[in-house]
Parts: C-alpha cells; sequence; structure tokens
C-alpha cells in the first residue's frame, strides 16, 4: 500500500510539473464596447496578440541564453487583457494589460505597434529585477532591447548614441545595450542571470571589464 502511495504520488508531481513546464497564453478584450477596443479586434484581433505572446516568450529565453527550463522565470501563465484605461500598457507579475485608448488613437499601422508594445511586456514578465533592486531604467532598457532585436523599434526612437544617460532607459539604454552586446555577444543574457540575485552596476564591469559610465563614453564617443 505505501509503495503504491509513494508510485501515485511521483507520478501526480511529475504530471504537475510537465504542466508548469507549458506556459498558457490568454488573452481577453475587456473593451469591445469601446472604439479602442473595437479597433483591436478589428486589426489586431485575440488570436495573433496570443500568437505575439507566445512567439515573444520563446524569442525572449533566446536572447536570454536559457535553454533550459531551469534557467526561466518559473512562469505558468500568461494573460492579456485589452482595457479601457489610459496610457499603452503595464505589467503585473504575469498579467499584461494594453491600454484601448492607446489603440484606438495610434495612427499608422497599430498591428505592428502592438506587436512591439507586447515583446516588451512580454519581458518584463521573464526579465529578472534583482530582487527589486535592479537600476529601473535598465529593466525598461532590456525591454525596449527585446523590442529592437525582435525588429520592432517603435517610431520615434532615438538613434544609436543619443541620449544623455545611460540608464535614461528605454530605447536609449536599449541601443546601448545593443552596443555593448556587440562587443560580447551574449552580454544581455549574462547580465539579465546575474540579475536573478540582486543588483548592482558592477555586473557592467565584471561581464565587459570597464565600469558602466566608461562604456557609456566610449559608446558616445563612437557616436560622436
Ligand atoms: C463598457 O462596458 C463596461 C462593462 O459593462 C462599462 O463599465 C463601460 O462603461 C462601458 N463603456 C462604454 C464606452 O460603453
Ligand atoms: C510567430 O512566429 C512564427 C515563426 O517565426 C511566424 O511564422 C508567425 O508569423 C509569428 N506570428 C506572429 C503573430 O507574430
Ligand atoms: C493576474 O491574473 C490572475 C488570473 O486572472 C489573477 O489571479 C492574479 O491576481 C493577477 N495578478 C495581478 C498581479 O494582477
Ligand atoms: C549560453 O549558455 C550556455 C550554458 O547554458 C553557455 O555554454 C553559452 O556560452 C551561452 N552562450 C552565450 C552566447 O553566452
Amino acid at each position: 500500500m505505501m509503495k503504491l502511495h509513494v508510485a501515485a504520488a511521483a507520478s501526480l508531481l511529475l504530471a504537475l510539473a510537465a504542466t508548469a513546464g507549458a506556459v498558457t497564453f490568454t488573452t481577453t478584450n475587456e473593451a469591445s464596447n469601446t472604439t479602442g477596443g473595437q479597433r483591436f479586434d478589428q486589426a489586431v484581433g485575440l488570436a495573433y496578440a496570443n500568437q505575439v505572446l507566445y512567439n515573444a516568450s520563446t524569442f525572449i529565453w533566446s536572447t536570454f541564453n536559457q535553454t533550459s527550463l531551469a534557467d526561466r522565470k518559473p512562469v505558468d501563465a500568461i494573460t492579456l487583457v485589452v482595457a479601457d484605461v489610459p496610457g499603452v500598457a503595464f505589467t503585473s507579475d504575469d498579467n499584461i494589460t494594453l491600454g484601448a485608448q492607446y489603440v484606438g488613437d495610434y495612427s499608422g499601422d497599430v498591428k505592428t505597434e502592438v506587436s512591439g508594445v507586447l515583446f516588451h511586456e512580454t519581458t518584463h514578465v521573464w526579465q529578472w529585477n534583482g530582487q527589486g533592486q535592479a537600476n529601473p531604467g535598465l529593466i525598461e532598457g532590456i525591454a525596449d532591447y527585446v523590442r529592437l532585436k525582435a525588429g520592432y523599434p517603435a517610431r520615434g526612437w532615438v538613434q544609436p548614441g543619443q541620449g544623455d544617460r545611460w540608464d535614461d532607459g528605454y530605447a536609449v539604454t536599449a541601443r546601448f545595450l545593443d552596443y555593448l552586446d556587440s562587443l560580447k555577444p551574449g552580454f544581455v543574457a549574462l547580465l539579465n542571470a546575474k540579475m536573478k540575485y540582486g543588483y548592482t552596476d558592477d555586473f557592467f564591469a565584471q561581464i565587459l571589464g570597464k565600469s558602466v559610465q566608461e562604456l557609456w563614453q566610449k559608446y558616445k564617443a563612437k557616436y560622436a
């Protein structure tokens, strides 16, 4: 009896682990009674957005060089909700909220823009944040770095070499990270891996042998 119990418990655990390995993606539109929500349904669609969440996740694991499940953040499910809220989008834990008003007001190819926004937000789900200690500009820069590498830079982004501070965030930091990754391919993956346990700007020096300020000076000089 005891043995059977143990065997049953073991197989139950295996089944749970297998389920945990497969991430579930769910997209819903809670704003379909608004003009922005209707534009989302017409120009993007639930199925397409859900596919972007999946594609973004596999792209992020590859960018972060997380070939095994053990390397990744333990996330079972990602939800996307299109909601009648101000702002572009935000991510809380594993839930992404996309602003229907933004979708409604965007002039241009909204399907491509939403794809780029979702690559950025999905990065927030998967990236490490240094146990909450990481530089916020760096967090946003890594999310836009992924968006850039996926081929979805937003209209109006700064060009390489632009910006005043390495941790200004978003595209400024993304362009800088792209430069650093060209110095050492896989740099962003190594940086993210270090950010699992904590954060210090010294991570840049640990990986590249120069402080982040020195690296920023070199980057600015290259494009001067
Ligand atoms: C849309 O529906 C929600 C929930 O029923 C409601 O709270 C909201 O006021 C509606 N918005 C519009 C623009 O009709
Ligand atoms: C997802 O990726 C596949 C494979 O690269 C591609 O064929 C497909 O068009 C992508 N779908 C979306 C919605 O980005
Ligand atoms: C995320 O979504 C799940 C499922 O809808 C919910 O249980 C959870 O409370 C949400 N978390 C946050 C931080 O919004
Ligand atoms: C990716 O990670 C593997 C170990 O899991 C390592 O051997 C390899 O060098 C890494 N690739 C890069 C580009 O850092």
